[in-house]
């Protein structure tokens, strides 16, 4: 089956929408020029209703920081949604400098090779940047790539009101997801990161399409080093099998590369792997012989003088 290359819709929620300027820049300027994609960022003060324009308040129970209120939350949620109310005036990001000449809206449509849709769930996927979230990973953005519409709703102080998330069911696919173990002031921040990963992956973005294919993770390991030229470089020489023009070797090479640094800075991802079925015979014949060897480092040798 054929489909056109799909474009996708995200819209932010936040109180600093000036914080997700950098959405404007670089390769999502680009596919924002290209008509791949386009971006709402909404000022959750839009849906204040008092002088002070309050988005938070003291948590029930007591204890420390403020808690953001439904009463604002909930509308902003179902305006987004419907893109109505100051969620369907708000103008769309424009990408920050040109890249293109002409873009896909006004070109001729790509077409891609695309698997049939099972999924009957029409609902956009509300992400929730929070460190109370499931860890964000590639395959959640392998799997977001493909929506047509992504929400973020950008949290601040002690979070969002729960009950905003259970409300939001009902128009929303909810997805709370923490990018690790520490804590930052607020959701924008990680909105760029996921942003980021998930809109590379949507197929046309990047030129070349093999590029995300060979990345850290997309086969469950950490992708091994990479060089350019020169050969030599302040006395450090490219490994030799990359200069052999040998491709197998070449390939080979590269993967006991991603193996022994995987093992190395990431064991529990080769239990994984292995798990997975992720692994033949040579993989488990490098990881045997790198049993007990030494750390992962740069293979680039220094020639002897
Ligand atoms: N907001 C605050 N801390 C966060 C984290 N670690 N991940 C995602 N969103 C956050």
């Amino acid at each position: 089956m054929v489909a056109k290359i799909g474009a996708m819709r995200i819209d932010v929620v936040t109180i600093f929408p000036e914080y997700l300027d950098p959405l404007r820049h670089a390769l999502l300027g680009r596919a924002i020029e290209r008509g791949i994609l386009s971006v709402g960022v909404h000022d959750l003060r839009s849906w204040t209703h008092d002088v002070h324009k309050a988005v938070d308040d003291t948590p029930f129970g007591g204890g420390p920081g403020m808690v953001m209120k439904p009463e604002v939350w909930g509308p902003a949620l179902d305006d987004v949604a419907a893109l109505a109310g100051p969620a369907g005036q708000d103008a769309l990001l424009e990408s920050a400098s040109p890249h293109v000449r002409g873009g896909l809206r006004a070109g001729k449509e790509t077409t891609v090779d695309a698997a049939p849709v099972e999924d009957p769930d029409t609902r956009p996927v509300l992400i929730v940047p929070t460190p109370a979230g499931r860890p964000f990973t590639q395959d959640m953005a392998q799997r977001w790539s493909q929506e047509e519409r992504l929400v973020f709703a950008c949290g601040r102080y002690e979070g969002i009101d729960q009950r905003v998330f259970t409300d939001a069911q009902q128009r929303y696919r909810v997805e709370e997801v923490s990018l690790g173990d520490y804590v930052l002031i607020g959701g924008e921040v990680a909105v760029l990161v996921i942003a980021e990963a998930v809109v590379r992956l949507i197929p046309g973005v990047l030129g070349n399409r093999a590029s995300h294919q060979e990345d850290s993770f997309q086969d469950g390991l950490l992708e091994g080093p990479s060089y350019t030229k020169p050969r030599v470089w302040r006395d450090l020489e490219v490994p030799e099998v990359l200069t052999s023009g040998n491709h197998a070797k070449v390939a080979r090479w590269r993967r006991d590369q991603s193996l022994h640094r995987t093992l190395s800075v990431r064991p529990g991802l080769v239990e994984d792997a292995a798990d997975a079925g992720l692994l033949d015979k040579a993989d488990r014949r490098t990881l045997a012989a790198l049993e007990g060897s030494d750390a992962w480092s740069d293979p680039a040798t220094v020639p002897e003088k």
